[in-house]
């Protein structure tokens, strides 16, 4: 019983040396796995760091865009001027003639968007620079000349003039100008000349901001 049980062993013992010693476990090939596997993770950690790399890049990206579209809101929003006003709010008559130079103001406002236009002065006050579009039109009565000029701080840019007609007349003028932020813009009725205004509102005054710059 005994020598069956140590030949027992024997043969256990000797399978496990035969398993290290043998070829059957084939170290070069587990080495090779574990090159392998080391080649795979090193791959991965490229690959993870690209991604970082990429998410920072697109991080950035995303700022910026939307820092240009708060910038695009705010511009977008301060760029709607527009405005149209009739001189007269209501009723009809003569503006003029007074010995010295007035400035028209305009009552009847049709739209004022952005507010850029005083109905109290008659005034548009550029909001931002740009390039605007100011006209105007007169209607005026005969025996009195009429004579209006378009004025941008103070100075002339375009006139209308209608020497003592003999029944009534009419002149319309207008300007494509560039304006800085806080320029104004208001016409100016001569001295000793008049201007006529009635329902139909034949004498008026826009202008509207065609593209900020
Ligand atoms: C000026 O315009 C008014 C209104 O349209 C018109 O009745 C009048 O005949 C015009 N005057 C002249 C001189 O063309």
């Amino acid at each position: 019983m005994v020598v069956l049980q140590i030949a027992l062993l024997f043969c256990v013992g000797s399978s496990i040396a035969e398993d290290l010693f043998s070829p059957n476990v084939n170290i070069i090939t587990e080495l090779e796995k574990l090159k392998n596997m080391e080649e795979r993770i090193q791959k991965l950690e490229d690959t993870l760091s690209k991604v970082l790399r990429e998410n920072e890049a697109l991080k950035t990206l995303l700022q910026d865009s939307q820092n240009k579209m708060e910038n695009f809101q705010k511009d977008n929003k301060v760029n709607k001027v527009a405005f149209s006003a009739g001189l007269l709010a209501s009723g009809e008559g003569n503006t003029g003639p007074i010995n010295s130079d007035q400035i028209l103001i305009y009552k009847k406002v049709f739209s004022n968007v952005g507010n850029a236009y005083d109905l109290n002065t008659g005034i548009f006050t550029a909001p931002v620079k740009g390039v605007y579009y100011f006209r105007f039109y007169g209607h005026c009565h005969g025996g009195t000349t009429m004579a209006i000029s378009l004025q941008k701080n103070g100075v002339t840019q375009c006139s209308v003039f209608a020497y003592k007609p003999t029944f009534n007349a009419n002149g319309s003028n207008g300007v494509v100008l560039t304006l800085e932020p806080g320029d104004q813009m208001y016409t100016k009725l001569y001295s000793n000349t008049w201007v006529f205004d009635d329902p139909g509102s034949y004498t008026s005054f826009s202008g509207f901001l065609i593209f900020p710059l």
